[in-house]
């Protein structure tokens, strides 16, 4: 039998779970999935002499903002346990670096990641009720859920509703591949970037996005706000831009237009009809 080595340059350490109404009910399944599986895959990293990391963070740990836009050196605060991984895998992984400065680490903190591959053949496909804003609706469109609640529209903003900094996949993905290419720069310790637009769009305008896109009304019912959620949230995109040499290119329009393509190709996502698993 031969047996095959294999050296691993770096990990991009996406897995986790994120529904954050579930992570208040369930908080131990949190902690260990989130937690334990991390401490678990850093001392893999080590004792194979990985030290590169690329860490899938989140704009939840600015918590409710003072001021917009974001920027990464913004105080952090979290108000629910899946926040709260997120923002303990973080100072792990400073602690590492300061106990090791062979580690080179980047934290990307992701704004809200919607559309989907324009191919319509990879997108997402949450089990159960959709928790996010997009899958909601583009459920709704396909005439899986009747309507949408918006959660608030009595906050300071332009039509009431909340205000989110949405990012497509497309550019998500490349901003990894800018984080990767910066892990080769013998300067990186342990740094952290957000991957935003800098734009924000209310609930409405991403609703009315939508409908453009796929010519669908979208019923819609007023609900109160949604504990835990802030108000505004923007990201500042200088320090990917200046440091990665990123920065997203599409807009809400690109957006919705490939999560539209994903949703009327894949109506039920990788299941079917009537599957309840899916
Ligand atoms: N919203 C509704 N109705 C819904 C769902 C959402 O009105 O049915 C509103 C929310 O109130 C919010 C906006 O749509 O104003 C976006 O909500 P999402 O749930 O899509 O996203 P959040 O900004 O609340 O949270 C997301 C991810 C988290 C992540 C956070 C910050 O779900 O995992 O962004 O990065 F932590």
């Amino acid at each position: 039998m031969t047996l095959f080595t294999c050296r691993f340059d770096a990990v991009i350490h996406f897995a986790g779970l994120k529904a954050v109404g579930e992570s208040v009910r369930k908080p131990l399944l949190y902690f260990d999935n989130n937690l334990i599986g991390t401490i678990i895959l850093f001392q893999v990293m080590a004792a194979h002499g990985c030290k590169k990391l690329v860490f899938s963070s989140s704009a939840t740990v600015y918590g409710w903002p003072k001021e917009v836009p974001c920027t990464e050196e913004f105080p952090l605060s979290v108000t629910n346990p899946y926040g709260r991984t997120k923002l303990i895998i973080e100072e792990i992984c400073r602690d590492l670096y300061c106990s090791d400065s062979d580690w080179k680490i980047i934290l990307l903190r992701y704004f809200n990641p919607v559309g989907a591959h324009p191919s319509g053949s990879i997108g997402e496909d949450p089990r159960g009720i959709p928790n996010n804003l997009m899958p909601f609706v583009q459920q709704v469109a396909v005439g899986r859920l009747t309507s949408l609640t918006i959660f608030g529209n009595d906050y300071k903003t332009s039509d009431g509703t909340g205000i989110r900094d949405y990012i497509h996949v497309l550019d998500l993905a490349e901003g990894h591949i800018a984080a990767l290419r910066k892990l080769d720069d013998a300067k990186i310790g342990c740094e952290v970037y957000n991957l935003g637009t800098g734009k924000g769009t209310s609930v409405l305008e991403m609703v009315k996005a939508f409908e453009q896109a796929s010519g669908k009304k979208i019923p819609l019912a007023m609900g109160g706000r949604r504990p835990g959620d802030a108000e505004i949230v923007y990201a500042s995109t200088k320090k990917a831009e200046r440091e990665l040499n990123w920065k997203a290119k599409h807009g809400i329009d690109d957006m919705c237009r490939d999560q539209w393509n994903w949703a009327s190709k894949n109506p039920y996502g990788y299941g079917r009809s009537g599957d309840s698993s899916n």
